[in-house]
């Protein structure tokens, strides 16, 4: 895709991954993804982050279309060293010559580790710094820990634009740029995935950047993340920051995931009976293997749910592996107002609905009473699982008031 200039003279010079699967080693983007950087030509000329460092191509071929012949980049700002953003930064800084690059205190630190520079002529920008471009501003807002230490955003008042970095992004590679030309409930669904297996431990200082930014009374009117479309407009705007503190303070809705893993189907059987249970009680059930799905696509569900349920038989005095990796990934995405429910299957010893229970426990969540089932379930033991789930149903419907 060629540069797009979105204000006079501010260029998205980005790249589109269509083909990313692999979303930073654990999670899946079925959309693909992009890069969003950005060029902003003044008297000085500013480059905002790079891209990752397999689209150097595109990032040199979109320079040279959007520079002026022999116009050169003064500045670079780096608003995040993961490298999927900061990727070509040795690269550029070696081929512009930068005269400096613009970071915050951690992104320093994070700059070092990476690149081991030397002689680079980087600058820290702490919270309330700016640099003159000529007739432009650039001022920056540390945003430490959305999502990693080194984070910062950078706004230019003049032109009401917020360059935010991963905060407000999506999992979407599109020929379109902006949130206004796309479908709005794919861009709301895209945009959920992305904040629940990135952004949802760190929602307590979601909620505090979006005040401060509040309280800052920065005037925007176009916010550019790092993936996916940008916003444009105040109505725009104000769309994407209540819906990140809607996400931030994870509401549950009357909505149930049931994962599991099976070896010979009983608790694939006990699974379909706690979900009849739920449904017949009214809670919208997502039934989810784990042989099936991939524990990202399990977290965009489990996200927004009242309940989790999950289900395993004992194997080797434990659970089946693939729920040990769900429990894994889910632990360190600190979801929060959860109930929770265990099932499983056993043959001996049977140890599974003990492991599951302190796994969701150690979550934060409210256990209902587990479901345990020898070898293979009766018609009394399929009715005792349907129960559990009018019981986990009155438990959701109590919690939501
Ligand atoms: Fe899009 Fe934190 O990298």
């Amino acid at each position: 895709m060629k540069p797009v200039e979105i204000k006079d003279g501010i260029f998205w010079i980005g790249s589109v991954d269509w083909n990313r699967r692999n979303f930073h080693g654990y999670s899946v983007s079925h959309n693909g993804t992009t890069y969003n950087n950005f060029l902003i030509k003044d008297e000085k000329v500013a480059l905002i982050d790079t891209v990752a460092e397999e689209f150097w191509g595109t990032l040199q071929c979109n320079l040279a279309h959007a520079l002026d012949e022999g116009q050169k980049i003064d500045y670079f700002v780096i608003n995040h060293l993961e490298p999927d953003h900061a990727g070509c930064l040795a690269l550029a800084v070696e081929k512009y010559q930068p005269e400096k690059i613009y970071t915050s205190p951690m992104g320093q630190k994070a700059m070092q580790a990476h690149f081991h520079y030397k002689d680079w002529p980087v600058e820290v920008v702490p919270t309330g710094s700016e640099v003159s471009l000529g007739k432009r501003t650039l001022q920056f807002v540390e945003t430490r820990m959305l999502h990693w230490p080194d984070a910062m955003l950078t706004y230019c008042p003049e032109d009401k634009i917020a360059f935010t970095n991963d905060a407000f992004g999506q999992n979407w590679a599109t020929s379109e740029r902006f949130a206004d030309e796309v479908d709005r409930t794919r861009l709301e669904e895209l945009m959920a995935a992305y904040y629940a297996n990135i952004v949802l431990p760190y929602s307590p200082v979601v909620l505090k950047t979006i005040k401060a930014l509040k309280e800052m009374n920065l005037e925007i009117d176009m916010i550019c993340p790092d993936h996916g479309l940008m916003f444009r407009g105040e109505e725009d705007c104000k769309w994407v920051f209540d819906k990140y503190v809607e996400f931030a303070e994870q509401k549950p809705k009357n909505k149930a995931v049931i994962i599991y893993d099976t070896m010979w189907h009983s608790t694939e059987k006990m699974a379909l009976a706690v979900a009849s249970g739920l449904a017949e009680e009214g809670v919208s059930v997502r039934v989810m293997c784990m042989k099936n799905n991939h524990h990202s696509e399990v977290m965009t569900e489990v996200f927004d749910a009242a309940a989790v349920i999950m289900g395993s038989p004992t194997h080797n005095n434990g659970i089946l592996p693939l729920m040990a990796d769900m429990i894994c990934y889910m632990k360190g995405l600190r979801p929060q107002n959860k109930i929770g429910a265990t099932i499983g299957s056993f043959g001996w010893s049977g140890e599974c609905v003990k492991v599951l229970n302190q796994a969701l426990e150690g979550m934060g969540m409210d256990l209902v009473d587990p479901v345990k089932v020898k070898h293979v379930p009766t018609h009394d033991t399929m009715k005792q699982c349907h129960e559990q789930g009018k019981t986990i149903a009155a438990a959701i419907k109590e919690k939501l008031g």
